[in-house]
């Protein structure tokens, strides 16, 4: 009851929630920790299987595509408030730097956010020409990020 409770408070409090830490929004950093993998996981299993068909390895199906960009744009909103105080220990990946140069992560999380905008939109209104470009450009914004955040 007490955990419905909360789930209705943050859902009334709609954006308001992401500015609360970790601890807030999720049991223990663990939990944290989990979500953001899992989060980033479905993007990269999402972001394959448009490629595939955006890189003409695979037939490409318009529905299909439509899907994978639309779920790879919901994902690159979700990890960001999983990186919150207390989540930088543990089974996790993410290197120090995320914490200590915060507004540069930050910033390389909101480009991911517009690429993957652009290219959703792209997919639907011009199919596998239109993707490519923008297709390569979210793969740029994950690997960038990567690379000064993340273990590798
Ligand atoms: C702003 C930074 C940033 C961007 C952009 C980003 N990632 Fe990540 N990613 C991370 C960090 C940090 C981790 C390590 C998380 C952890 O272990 O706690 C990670 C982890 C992952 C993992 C491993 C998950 C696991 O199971 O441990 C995958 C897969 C991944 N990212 C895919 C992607 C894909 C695909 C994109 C682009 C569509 C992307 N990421 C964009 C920062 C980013």
């Amino acid at each position: 009851m007490r955990k419905l409770t909360r789930i209705a408070a943050g859902a009334v409090l709609g954006t308001s929630v992401v500015a609360f830490s970790a601890q807030a929004q999720f049991s223990k950093p663990d939990s944290a920790i989990k979500y953001r993998q899992s989060v980033m996981y479905v993007q990269q299993v999402h972001m394959s299987r448009l490629g595939a068909m955006v890189n003409g390895r695979a037939p490409f199906d318009q529905a299909a595509a439509e899907q994978n960009a639309a779920v790879v744009e919901q994902m690159s909103r979700l990890p960001w408030s999983a990186f919150g105080p207390g989540t930088d220990k543990g089974r996790t990946n993410a290197l120090p730097e995320v914490w200590k140069d915060r507004a540069g992560f930050d910033k390389y999380a909101q480009q991911l956010q517009e690429v993957t905008m652009k290219l959703a939109a792209a997919v639907k209104s011009g199919g596998a020409n239109a993707a490519k470009g923008p297709f390569d450009d979210v793969v740029k914004a994950c690997d960038r990020c990567h690379d000064e955040y993340r273990k590798d």
